[in-house]
């Protein structure tokens, strides 16, 4: 499966659940065939305690369990009837990347990427899972073969199907978070030019280039929604519940709540034009782009999704900010019909939140019907 680090080749073609893990909540969606294209089956969501999953590690495995069983039988919709699941694996804790190699015969290549690995990763080999494809070449004749890699830490994908086990599914894959975004919002897995994918979540922003069939880089840096709340807490001097409603309420308007609310976000989100800006020229400036046509490699559009991307002005102001257009993903499209962007169960605003579980849950029904 393209993107992930544990894959159960015994698994079957049954359906699978998506399932998104982070230290401190969760989400997951079953699909099902629609009349027209995929329908939505089952979701929900909740929240862990502190300290029962420690950056990406589960630390208080029965707790872990036990909530997402009750989460498990008590979905927000509907009711999950498959026995796998697809799981994602945290980005900050694993490593994807697209790495060129001259072409060369299959068992060269597999001691190839493995050289790779050692060399791009602070770990043992012996200490990863790793995985890795050959990527779809946009021109014949370059010379060389990108391939796609993915690594994470045995430590944490252990831990995490030793809990789906324990909840009584199968775990099918694990799957980096970037590879699933990249799902949900890129139609049919394929761009004309590079485009930036930006997920604002609680506690992360990722940043993806994907550009032709496959992502590029990754990248993520931990500030997101949480720190944006925290900021009008401390500049508008409220609580943190009156500063989570003037968050949605209001966001980044100057003329609302005499600027306050505006002045406190507005230096983060100056700083995440920043960071996107960085990373823009950085790929642009590195990307291994000898086989794309001219002109082809700088960033044509971002793509804002997560539960934060709902801020209200943020596309504006990223986009007169770094002079790209900047539009809010849809991460149904590779879901529903065109132009659908929400099912009754699930509005748009609130799916935007559901980009990364949607990618997983596609990916364990796509295995099994198409
Ligand atoms: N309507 C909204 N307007 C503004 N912010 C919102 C809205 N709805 C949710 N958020 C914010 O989105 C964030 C949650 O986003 P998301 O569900 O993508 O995070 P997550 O995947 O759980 O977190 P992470 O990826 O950081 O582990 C929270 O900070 C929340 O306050
Ligand atoms: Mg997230």
């Amino acid at each position: 499966m393209f993107g992930s680090v544990f894959q159960n080749l015994h698994a079957g073609e049954s359906d699978a659940v998506g399932l998104d893990i982070s230290d401190e909540t969760f989400k997951f969606v079953q699909l099902k065939k629609g009349r027209h294209g995929f329908a939505l089956a089952a979701f929900g969501e909740g929240d862990f305690p502190k300290e029962l999953i420690v950056s990406g590690e589960v630390k208080q495995e029965a707790e872990v369990v036990k909530i997402l069983k009750d989460a498990f039988a008590r979905p927000l919709y509907g009711k999950l009837t498959a026995r796998h699941i697809v799981c994602s694996l945290p980005e900050e804790h694993s490593f994807t990347r697209v790495i060129q190699l001259p072409k060369m015969s299959m068992s060269e290549a597999k001691e190839a990427i493995k050289w790779e690995i050692e060399q791009s990763i602070p770990m043992g080999i012996n200490d990863v899972y790793y995985d890795w494809q050959l990527v779809e070449m946009e021109q014949q004749g370059v010379g060389h073969q990108d391939v796609l890699i993915s690594a994470a830490p045995r430590k944490i994908v252990d831990g995490y199907v030793s809990v789906i086990k324990k909840c009584g599914f199968i775990p099918r894959a694990l799957e980096v978070e970037s590879v699933a975004v990249s799902r949900s919002l890129v139609k049919d897995l394929k761009t004309d030019a590079p485009v930036l994918l930006v997920d604002i979540g609680a506690t992360r922003t990722s940043f993806i280039i994907f550009s032709g069939t496959a992502l590029q880089f990754t990248s993520s840096v931990p500030v997101a929604g949480n720190k944006m709340i925290a900021a009008i807490s401390s500049v508008c001097t409220v609580k943190e519940e009156e500063a989570k409603k003037l968050f949605y309420d209001i966001g980044l308007d100057k003329n609302q709540q005499e600027g306050k609310v505006y002045a406190a976000l507005e230096p983060i989100a100056s700083d995440l034009a920043n960071q996107i800006r960085s990373y823009v020229a950085f790929y642009e400036s590195h990307a291994m782009h000898e086989h794309r046509k001219e002109g082809s490699v700088a960033v044509a559009k971002i793509l804002l999704c997560g539960g934060a991307s709902n801020l209200n002005g943020l596309n504006v102001y990223l986009g007169l900010a770094l002079k790209i257009p900047v539009e809010t993903g849809n991460p149904w499209t590779n879901i529903l019909k065109e132009p659908l962007k929400e099912v009754p169960e699930l509005s748009y605003r609130r799916s935007l939140g559901y980009t990364t579980v949607l990618g997983l849950a596609l990916s364990g029904i796509q295995k099994s019907d198409l």
